[in-house]
């Protein structure tokens, strides 16, 4: 059965942009809110919090950096801003279920499954686009 890990913000996770990169780790940090609240039990109402704030923050946030993909005339900017669409979307249909459906943990433990990896994931990949279109170098490797 999965259990949330801790998830951790490195430097291979740099989007180039300081300001970006704060905010990607505060992202973090609620989904290892999220994965704690889980797994220590802290009731529906934690969680509910929880996912309220990390619905709330990733929708702020993408609008922050979708802005700053067009601000640097990177050419990732439209796959960027499709892909946080698809994010939304999949993620309120979820949100939605958990608020009328008046919440569990196994739900929360279903969101925090299908969403860690796609957001490191998505950070690693499509937001480090942004790294080389900022300072017009490759991005720091996994390694460094
Ligand atoms: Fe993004």
């Amino acid at each position: 059965m999965y259990k949330p890990k801790p998830l951790e913000w490195t430097v291979a996770l740099s989007t180039g942009d300081e300001a970006l990169d704060i905010q990607h780790k505060y992202l973090v940090d609620t989904l290892n809110k999220l994965g704690d609240a889980i797994n220590e039990g802290h009731g529906i109402d934690s969680l509910a919090r929880i996912l309220g704030t990390l619905r709330f923050y990733a929708g702020w946030h993408f609008g922050k950096e979708e802005n700053c993909f067009e601000a640097y005339h990177c050419s990732a900017a439209e796959k960027n801003k499709k892909a946080h669409a698809v994010f939304v979307d999949k993620f309120d249909i979820y949100h939605t279920e958990f608020n009328r459906s008046g919440g569990s943990n196994e739900l929360a433990l279903k969101i925090h499954e299908e969403i860690s990896d796609w957001i490191v994931n998505h950070i690693l990949v499509v937001d480090g686009e942004l790294y080389p279109c900022i300072h017009h170098r490759p991005k720091p490797s996994l390694s460094s």
